[in-house]
């Protein structure tokens, strides 16, 4: 297993298999940990770690705040909405001010795909930079988290068949998920609407495939996962409408009849129920959406704690 090098956390493009081993390896550690047993595990005290939001988030933001707490770091929460992007500020100048302040860490939620590459490339040696979520590029702790929850759930993942369904063409989760759980070894199929399937999602990874039907994603898979309908970045002419899409690639029961007796069931969430899922089959026995969640803040932990020390490594030999 490598040892983890990273000082910044900007995609799973750039994790080879032993970084993405080390994280689930420590991440396991830290969810295995009694609450008492981390309390005296406060291995960022001192540390100051700051969430970056520019877009809305409930689970990412709270878990990023969670695990930062836990690891016993000093946790900020900067809202665009209500600091001096409102009078113009640019993201590299609120950026620039949040790493003066010695903020070790900074956890940034961006509409613009890239924009924590950018950030990176121009912050000191004493700053880690965190992507929470970067357009529809990439959002590599839930990748992390998803793979955490499978394979507590499956234990294994090479070999597994996983079907993400949904809005492929938006979904920096799905891509995430498709290079994570890919370089695990397991088979993704990425299915959804011909609109809202990128030209080139096969090439995500050489045990991906693309499905246009349904039934063929879920034919005998051990894992499906239903992805969020973006209202909010789809264009009207995408999707005929929310009811069309349910009937067509909503998750049910009757569906999940396709895959394995065991297959289990995720979302990223936000859920729009009744759209991309069944709320019977969120709440059901099999579903692991609430495992997801539980499952984000020891990852949160692993990763937060991995590029920090790794920013004092460089910081020591720079
Ligand atoms: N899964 C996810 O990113 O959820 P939030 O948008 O609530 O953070």
């Amino acid at each position: 297993m490598s040892s983890w090098t990273h000082r910044h956390l900007l995609g799973i493009s750039q994790l080879s298999k032993g970084d993405i081993l080390h994280v689930l390896d420590a991440a396991e550690r830290w969810f295995s940990l009694s609450r008492d047993e981390a309390k005296h595990a406060r291995v960022l005290q001192g540390r100051t770690i700051v969430n970056l939001f520019y877009e809305s988030s409930t689970r990412t933001r709270t878990s990023f705040e969670v695990a930062g707490k836990r690891l016993g770091a000093d946790v900020v929460n900067v809202s665009p909405q209500t600091s001096s992007v409102t009078k113009g500020e640019t993201l590299l100048d609120t950026v620039k001010n949040l790493e003066a302040l010695r903020a070790d860490a900074i956890v940034l939620r961006h509409s613009a795909s890239g924009a924590p590459d950018h950030v990176a490339a121009q912050v000191s040696v004493r700053c880690s930079i965190v992507n929470a979520g970067d357009g529809a590029h990439e959002h590599p702790t839930q990748g992390l988290l998803d793979a955490f929850t499978i394979l507590r759930r499956k234990g294994r993942i090479e070999g597994l068949v996983v079907a993400i369904c949904g809005d492929i063409l938006h979904s920096r989760v799905a891509r995430s998920n498709a290079l994570v759980l890919g370089a695990l070894g397991a088979e993704v199929r990425l299915c959804g609407p011909r609109t809202l399937m990128p030209r080139h999602a096969a090439t995500l990874g050489p045990t991906v495939t693309v499905c246009t039907r349904l039934d063929d994603a879920l034919d005998g898979a051990d894992v499906v996962m239903a992805l969020r309908i973006q209202n909010e970045r789809l264009p009207a002419a995408m999707l005929a409408s929310n009811r069309e899409y349910a009937r067509t690639f909503g998750l049910n029961a009757t569906v999940m009849g396709r895959a394995k007796d065991d297959a289990i069931v995720m979302h990223p969430g936000p859920i729009n129920r009744g759209v991309e899922i069944d709320p019977r089959l969120a709440d059901a026995d099999r579903s692991v959406i609430l495992d997801q969640v539980e499952a984000g803040v020891a990852v949160r932990m692993a990763v937060l704690d991995s590029c920090i020390r790794a920013s004092d490594v460089h910081r020591g030999a720079a």
